[in-house]
């Protein structure tokens, strides 16, 4: 257990009586009292080496000084007014710099939500009212938001699905490109790419291309295991889009904002995309997300159909551009690539030395380690990720796991070589202590995840 943990449990017991299940992951019970950097310390004053950020919403280490500032200062000047009806200068600002900041040398123009989710459903009305088309195709793994559109984007779990359909028409799902548990039994360095060519025989059989608006990826897939696919295949398949008039939307809510070494994660691919949809990160964890679109696109749908009345609160565009300062003046861009490269280094170590490690993925502080039973068959360790997370925690690193098996490792940027070193060396005793059998299957009641 943790070193102290009364308070903490009886706010958890007080939780499960008022709070209801459907918007829950559970992985420990950990109460957030406060958080500095990469740090998080629970409610009775234990600390913590945060590998979460918060689900990859707090890049810049938590509450960041210049963020608070930024927050604190708005907040005397006028915390709220809509601009749907009015306008207000941290939001124009913002909307500048995310057109500098993402990639694509063409017009563009942006429109604020509150949350990743939201902004997906955005990209559905945008790509639709643009193209005059009605299908959507999205990936099956994606997992997009739990709103009404991002949750008929999604599929990862058959339980976010559940019971309460109709719903979103007209989307479809393909295969992920996933080189280490290739559908197909391929090897990357010798596929031609058979996950592609399923997609076109759906063009060719039952998918009439002409009557899709989009295609949404991932350009990394979070949720599903951290896939990073192969650079050839996003080439080939922007290029079958453009061919058929398909616009391509990146979803960087997750990956976005200097998690990959880079401000966008399809930067990586060398793809200009032409919808964007951020979130999480973007304003350090305070409720905002945006789409970034070509200027034509974000014309094509007229008001009010994506307004809402608390979007760009002048609060949050506030911290947004402190936490894009922050990203520039502290270099995260490099530090997330060059301290990720070591953080994969060392779990490649790992690897050599433990066979429970089947393969270690990702690009800058981002990475997938995943857990099988055996590395011939690739059966998940489920069980093996869910108390190496349970027991990291009781040492004081944050840790969780997606995709049953794939342990995720996303700390804060800012985190230092002597933090992350000291959780890896907790990581890696956990796994040890994992393999002898050390960790009882109690903690399995409350280690769930996804
Ligand atoms: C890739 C991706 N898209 C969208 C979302 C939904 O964002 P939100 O939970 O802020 O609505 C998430 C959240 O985990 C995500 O990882």
């Amino acid at each position: 257990m943790a070193v102290n943990a009364k308070r903490c449990e009886n706010i958890v017991a007080q939780d499960g009586e008022v709070v209801g299940a459907a918007c829950r992951v559970p992985y420990y019970p950990l109460v957030v009292k406060s958080g500095r950097g990469a740090i998080i310390e629970d409610a009775d004053g234990n600390e913590y080496i945060d590998m979460l950020s918060s689900a990859a919403a707090t890049n810049v280490g938590h509450s960041h000084p210049k963020v608070v500032d930024a927050i604190i200062e708005q907040a005397r000047e006028v915390i709220h007014y809509t601009p749907v009806y009015t306008y207000h200068e941290p939001l124009v600002k913002l909307a500048k710099e995310l057109t500098e900041i993402t990639p694509g040398n063409f017009k563009k123009k942006v429109v604020f939500g509150l949350t990743g989710s939201d902004s997906n459903d955005g990209m559905i009305k945008l790509a639709r009212a643009y193209t005059g088309r009605s299908k959507i195709i999205s990936f099956i793994g994606a997992y997009h938001g739990s709103t009404y559109g991002s949750i008929s984007l999604s599929a990862i779990s058959l339980n976010m699905r559940r019971k309460i359909g109709p719903l979103v028409p007209d989307i479809y799902h393909i295969n992920y490109p996933h080189c280490y548990r290739c559908k197909f039994g391929k090897k990357e360095e010798s596929c031609n790419l058979e996950c592609l060519q399923d997609f076109e025989d759906k063009f060719k059989s039952y998918l009439p291309p002409e009557e899709v608006a989009a295609v949404i990826m991932e350009p990394i897939q979070g949720d599903a295991g951290l896939i990073v696919p192969p650079q050839k295949y996003v080439k080939k398949l922007y290029d079958l889009c453009k061919k058929n008039g398909i616009l391509f939307a990146v979803d960087e809510v997750q990956q976005g904002f200097g998690r990959t070494g880079k401000w966008f994660s399809i930067e990586n691919f060398g793809i200009e995309p032409d919808i964007i949809v951020m979130g999480k990160s973007i304003a350090s964890g305070m409720p905002m997300s945006a789409i970034v679109a070509r200027a034509e696109i974000m014309d094509a749908v007229g008001p009010p159909a994506h307004a809402f009345t608390t979007m760009a609160n002048p609060i949050c565009c506030k911290a947004a551009l402190a936490t894009i300062n922050v990203i520039k003046e502290e270099k995260l861009l490099e530090h997330s690539k060059n301290l990720g490269e070591y953080t994969k280094e060392r779990f490649n170590k790992m690897k050599d030395k433990y066979s429970l490690i089947g393969d270690v993925r990702g690009i800058g502080l981002n990475i997938g380690v995943d857990l099988v039973k055996d590395r011939n068959t690739k059966e998940r360790a489920q069980e093996a990720a869910a108390k190496i997370c349970y027991r990291c925690w009781e040492k004081g690193v944050l840790l969780t796991f997606f995709a049953n098996n794939v342990l995720r490792v996303q700390p804060p940027l800012v985190i230092t070589k002597e933090q992350i070193d000291k959780a890896l060396n907790i990581i890696e005793n956990s796994i040890v202590e994992y393999l002898r059998g050390d960790i009882p299957d109690e903690v399995l009641k409350v280690a769930k995840g996804w």
